[in-house]
């Protein structure tokens, strides 16, 4: 793809996060993100008041996305927001804001797919992969195997067929009593715990394909039952537990990827999306250059959500003349 000079502000807002990035010439400037705290309390998700918060945090986290990149309105070649997959009130927020601006700039705009992008945050710092590759893709909404065959092209080799991996630490973790989003903290906890203690059952299910949903029904029937004999179990043994659940999920994750990459005989395996932060997953991944695979994690602050793997994405979008019309609308769900 011929390199052509481009800024372009990108808008993240298809979860919980509000985010801008600023990218030129395809080195991201500036990658602003508020995070919604509101949520918390309500142990989980709650979409409108999601949507409300991105339009409370969307003007400000924009300016100061503008300011430390040391860019003005009046420089940008298009605008670029993410299209889906996501929570639609979320994405319209969003949406709605870079399609304004974009038609008050006479600039183009660029709708951008976030399963995607999470997976082109390996091409904002080096080192980056060669193709094809395959990206463990794993989020709270989304598990997925993809071969990367090219920075727009590409396809999913293996999907969950039920709940996503960030979903199974969520919800686990909420089990254990912990507040949301789960996954940071039983990585935390993990830290202390020694991952044998307990032994949680792994799916059984053919191929490329994942299963979570019989792990956090065996996790919620362990916890019950041992809870009825001792009402403390679960304060006595935290740390253990959150081991034994981390170390069960990046098993069934990493079995998955190698029997792909060898199915495929691929050798550069990546990781990405919010999942790909969990400290175990990064370790057992690096461990597989021992074994005669190149392996990719993006740096931590773009592997949770954030537009600066947005702006990555759109840069490339850009290149190959992809825009999107005035009237495109935002999508919940959106294959890769
Ligand atoms: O990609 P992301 O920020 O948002 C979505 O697109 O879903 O991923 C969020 C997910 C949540 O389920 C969160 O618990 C999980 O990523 N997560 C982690 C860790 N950090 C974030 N899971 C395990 N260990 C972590 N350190
Ligand atoms: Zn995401």
């Amino acid at each position: 793809m011929e390199a052509k000079s481009a800024t372009i502000l990108a808008i993240e807002s298809s979860c919980d996060d509000t985010s801008a990035a600023v990218i030129k010439d395809g080195k991201v400037l500036a990658n602003i993100i508020a995070s919604q705290k509101i949520h918390t309390e309500w142990g989980g998700i709650v979409p409108e008041l999601a949507s409300r918060a991105h339009h409370q945090h969307i003007i400000p986290v924009v300016d100061k996305a503008l300011q430390t990149a040391g860019v003005t309105k009046r420089e940008l070649s298009a605008i670029a927001y993410t299209g889906g997959p996501g929570l639609l009130g979320s994405l319209m927020v969003g949406s709605s804001f870079a399609k304004a601006m974009a038609l008050s700039l006479n600039i183009p705009s660029i709708a951008v797919h976030h399963m995607k992008a999470h997976i082109m945050a390996h091409f904002i710092d080096e080192p980056k992969p060669n193709f094809p590759f395959l990206c463990l893709t794993v989020s709270g909404g989304h598990t997925q195997i993809v071969k990367v065959n090219d920075y727009l092209d590409m396809e999913v080799i293996g999907s969950t067929i039920d709940d996503a991996a960030g979903e199974a630490f969520d919800k686990c973790a909420k089990i254990f009593g912990l507040t949301y989003p789960g996954g940071p903290l039983v990585d935390k906890y993990a830290k202390e715990g020694n991952s044998s203690a307990f032994s949680f059952s792994k799916p059984k299910v053919d191929g490329l394909s994942f299963s979570f949903s019989g792990l956090k029904t065996s996790v919620l029937y362990f916890v019950q039952n041992q809870t009825q004999k001792d009402p403390e179990f679960v304060n006595k043994h935290l740390n253990d537990l959150c081991a034994s659940l981390q170390k069960t999920i990046v098993d069934i994750l990493m079995e998955k990827l190698l029997l792909a990459a060898d199915e495929y005989d691929i050798k550069d395996i990546a990781i990405a999306g919010g999942v790909s932060a969990n400290s175990l997953l990064r370790s057992e991944l690096e461990a597989l250059q021992d074994k005669g695979f190149k392996t990719f994690i993006p740096a931590f602050q773009y592997c949770l959500d954030n537009a600066g793997m947005i702006a990555m994405t759109a840069y490339f979008q850009y290149l190959a003349n992809d825009f999107a019309s005035l009237d495109f609308e935002p999508k919940a769900r959106w294959a890769i």
